[in-house]
């Protein structure tokens, strides 16, 4: 026996998605089809501000990066990501050097936490990074190195069938093979789903925290955002780079209630002894209507497909201005307030890394090239949230004129789109 829902009743359902609707409309000028009852139908269905909106409370059941592994998988446009953690394995390595050593004879494991693991090879690379230099140190100072136990944590939708399949085995070699190679892990593995917005493991369980590229997601676009009769409504956009002020300042204060809670849920996680290295978005410029690196990706080409859209028809301003990233860039001061005010941990360590382009091609002169990497790197990250709030078909079409007004300023893309981010390495006060 087997169960058919079908919410799009014969005979359009293998054929037809809603939401391609709009965009069939736009190429068909026949009367008789509009008059036919066959639209009326497809009409009913289409997607809508009321029936598309993403609703805030929801935000945290389904962002993910987007999982599997085609071409705008994260899994596939996480190269820059993993050049520019790379890139500051020496800052991490110091904030290693800094966590108090844990001997086998406690019989307790030594915990990694990676926060915002998503679901490609970065996560692994790193954890194993961060093991292989706890054992090192160990043996360094002569003590048999526990058991090293690695949590993998995201919210519930990332794909960790992808990230577990990625994973080498455990064990069978010796310690100095381990050390030596890629193809063993040396650490018992766990995925942990959830926010780290609120508490996730047991009270001072975790000697490492490390979190990579993910602090800038916000729990939720703040209410006001999205709220006609506030001055903080976001018209005409979907991100708040070149927004105004008080939308700007909705996004900032969200932000630092966000990363208030993920504070005071390390602090109690945290072992004495243990440290956190964060890395997350960050600007350089005080004000946050200038979103740096962030602004170019989600603020330029982006923000005017959308409006391409609009323009043909295929959307409503509605809908349009019912979108908006859930990303804040903050600047180092941003940053500060919030560890400050918090007051349970020590800042060891806070500086602004230039970290590169997040645009990785194999011809840099290819415009092409990089107007699908621009496209691609987009639609990893906020594909999932905008094939929601648009359906996939309409979502297609969005990429594909981000791509092609990326590729008419390939070369301007490759100088200018930077990106800048927040290190920071704290301990318990
Ligand atoms: C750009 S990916 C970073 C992935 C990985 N750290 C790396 O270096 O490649 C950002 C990740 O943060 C996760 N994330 C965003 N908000 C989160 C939250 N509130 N709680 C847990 N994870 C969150 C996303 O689901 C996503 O997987």
């Amino acid at each position: 026996m087997y169960m058919n829902f079908d919410p799009y009743p014969l005979p359009l359902s293998p054929y037809i998605n809603p939401t391609s609707l709009p965009i069939f409309l736009a190429h068909s000028n026949q009367s008789s089809l509009t008059n036919s009852p066959l639209f009326s139908q497809l009409k009913s269905m289409a997607p809508t501000a009321e029936n598309v909106v993403v609703s805030n409370i929801k935000l945290e059941r389904m962002l993910s990066m987007k999982g599997g592994k085609g071409e705008a998988s994260y899994v596939n446009n996480s190269q820059a990501q993993a050049q520019h953690a790379r890139s500051m394995v020496h800052l991490l390595r110091e904030t290693l050097d800094e966590v108090r050593l844990s001997e086998a004879e406690e019989e307790v494991p030594f915990v990694v936490a990676d926060l915002g693991c998503s679901c490609g090879s970065n996560t692994i690379y790193m954890v194993d990074f961060i093991i292989k230099h706890m054992m090192k140190r160990h043996e360094a100072a002569g003590l048999h190195p526990p058991e090293f136990s690695a949590f993998f944590s995201d919210l519930p939708s990332n794909d960790f069938n992808v990230l577990f399949q990625l994973l080498p085995p455990y064990g069978g070699v010796s310690m100095e093979e381990c050390l030596a190679s890629d193809t063993h892990r040396s650490y018992f593995a766990a995925g942990v789903p959830g926010t780290f917005y609120r508490r996730l493991f047991p009270a001072k369980s975790v000697d490492v925290f490390y979190s990579a590229f993910s602090l800038h997601w916000l729990s939720q676009v703040p209410d006001v955002v999205l709220d006609k009769r506030s001055t903080a409504y976001n018209k005409g956009r979907i991100f708040i780079h070149g927004a105004n002020e008080s939308t700007a300042n909705a996004y900032k204060k969200q932000f630092q209630s966000d990363l208030g809670g993920f504070l005071r849920s390390r602090a109690k996680e945290i072992k004495r002894g243990g440290s956190m290295f964060l890395v997350c978005l960050g600007r350089t410029c005080p004000d946050p209507t200038d979103q740096g690196g962030a602004g170019l990706l989600f603020g330029t080409h982006f923000q005017d497909a959308w409006e391409d859209l609009v323009q043909e028809g295929l959307i409503t301003n509605e809908q349009r201005d019912n979108f908006n990233i859930p990303v804040y860039a903050p600047s180092l001061e941003d940053f500060k307030e919030v560890v400050e005010a918090d007051g349970s941990l020590l800042i060891n360590k806070l500086e602004v890394f230039r970290g590169g382009s997040p645009l990785v091609v194999n011809h840099p002169d290819d415009a092409a090239e990089i107007g699908r990497a621009l496209a691609n790197s987009c639609r990893s990250v906020s594909g999932v949230l905008v094939d929601a709030h648009i359906g996939d078909q309409l979502s297609d079409e969005l990429f594909s004129r981000v791509a092609s007004r990326a590729t008419s300023q390939a070369k301007e893309l490759l100088d200018q789109l930077q990106f800048f981010h927040i290190v920071a390495s704290l301990s318990l006060a």
